[in-house]
């Protein structure tokens, strides 16, 4: 039978004799598992998929219950064994990590295997090493699974979308804070309910704060934005807001303002100067009428926004096995075709598969930013308190284009303004001088508004 299958591999199709590409997967967790499971039932997929077989498996505790039956000998704890194999085509790297996953695709790299990862952490940070070796080596490193789970994005940024001038890219790309924030807005309920609850039912983990402060999409919009706009990004550049400080009484403002509340992830040519870009994530007030208002759940999106194209809205599930297995395993396809097709006197590099820039792109401060703003104000209950408010903001040329009086706190009045554009350092200046008006008590929100 293990020779029969061996045998197959072996195939010999359409009139070429071609060898079984192996695959090393690092890690069996839900993506790998997911991906083993998929790679184990072909019928009724791409035929390409009969030509791999699942070399090797490498995992850190071995005795772990696992969805998954693989030969005897696929399972190693050795992965520095997987990645130094010459036997080995494709590295799969689906441990997740910084480390040793960074070590073991750089390994990978040098050994001449092409990658296929969907490691966004490791890609946001160690990017520029990664792509510089894998050039260097005349290799690849795909990473379709890396952003919004099995929504196809990245390869339609580097091939489909790739005539465009892209001038906009805005995700929801992080499932646990979408899910956090449509519960927050169903029930009318707290952050800190929602999340308990959602970690719960395993839609958070132990310990959000990757999810919730706004750094997983940091990654994800980091990668998108090197794609988009073909050049590398520092990863420190990249300015991060998370949800822990949206509240109920935020939400319900916006409703009544006709907004929704959703975690952005935005990459953007600056307003001002297209030599840079605005690269950020924060809580946004979006028009219930925007595209992206509508994904709920731990739905993501995103939509891409260029010339000639116009708008494209990418849809699906942004986790899960199933869903990453699909983006890891459309990777695999790719490189198992270019493995078919290319032979060693006309091996170039594809340069739609592999990364094309070596320059990073200038991001412009936060405070350079243009956008209108939401900010509620608790404040005395005095007259001449809104005039105070227009008077400071008008110091600083910030124009309002609503201030609301609906609700007091206690004693307090609760004003909620919303700006038109302007330069967010002029906001905060503005802020900084009516945090010291004697009615004033407090500031609990600030929010941008697309
Ligand atoms: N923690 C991520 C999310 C998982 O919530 O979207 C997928 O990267």
């Amino acid at each position: 039978m293990g020779e029969q299958l061996t045998l197959q591999l072996l195939v010999v199709k359409f009139g070429k004799k071609v060898v079984g590409v192996k695959l090393g997967i690092l890690g069996l967790g839900t993506v790998g598992t997911g991906t083993v499971q998929l790679l184990q039932d072909t019928t009724g997929r791409h035929p390409l998929l009969q030509e791999i077989e699942i070399y090797r498996v490498g995992v850190r505790s071995p005795d772990k219950l696992r969805n998954v039956e693989l030969p005897a000998g696929v399972v190693t704890t050795d992965l520095e064994a997987i990645v130094n194999d010459p036997q080995v085509d494709i590295v799969v790297e689906v441990m997740g990590g910084l480390e040793p996953a960074r070590s073991l695709i750089l390994q990978a790299i040098k050994n001449g295997k092409h990658v296929v990862t969907a490691n966004k952490a490791a890609i946001a940070r160690f990017g520029n090493e990664i792509f510089t070796s894998a050039n260097q080596a005349g290799v690849y490193v795909l990473l379709e699974a890396a952003v919004g789970g099995g929504i196809p994005v990245i390869q339609p940024l580097k091939q489909s979308l790739s005539v465009n001038r892209i001038h906009t890219v805005t995700g929801i790309v992080n499932g646990t804070t979408n899910y956090i924030l449509t519960r927050m807005q169903q029930e009318g309920s707290n952050f800190e309910d929602v999340l308990a609850d959602a970690q719960r039912l395993g839609y958070a983990e132990a310990d959000p704060t990757a999810d919730v402060d706004g750094l997983d999409a940091g990654d994800k919009i980091a990668i998108l934005a090197s794609l988009a706009f073909g050049g590398r990004i520092h990863l420190e550049d990249v300015y991060c807001e998370g949800i822990r400080q949206v509240s109920k009484t935020d939400i319900a403002y916006a409703e009544k303002l006709g907004f929704v509340i959703k975690l952005l992830a935005i990459a953007k040519l600056h307003a001002q100067d297209t030599s840079k870009l605005s690269v950020r994530v924060h809580p946004t007030l979006l028009p219930k009428a925007h595209p992206l208002a509508s994904i709920n759940g731990v739905y993501n999106a995103i939509l891409v926004e260029g010339e000639p194209i116009g708008q494209v809205m990418f849809f699906g599930p942004g986790a899960g096995a199933g869903a990453t297995a699909s983006a890891v395993t459309s990777d695999i396809l790719n490189l198992v075709a270019t493995l078919k097709t290319e032979t060693a006197s006309t091996a170039k590099p594809n340069p739609l598969l592999a990364c094309r820039h070596q320059d990073y792109c200038q991001i412009a401060p936060i405070a350079e930013l243009v956008t209108r703003f939401y900010t509620r104000f608790l404040t005395k209950d005095q007259s001449g308190v809104i005039g105070k408010l227009g008077t400071c903001f008008g110091n600083y040329g910030v124009s309002l284009e609503s201030v609301v009086q609906t609700g007091f706190q206690g004693e307090l009045a609760e004003i909620v303004v919303v700006t038109h554009d302007v330069k967010e350092g002029d906001f905060r200046q503005a802020l900084t001088e009516i945090r010291n008006l004697e009615a004033i008590d407090s500031i609990p929100s600030l929010l941008r508004v697309l």
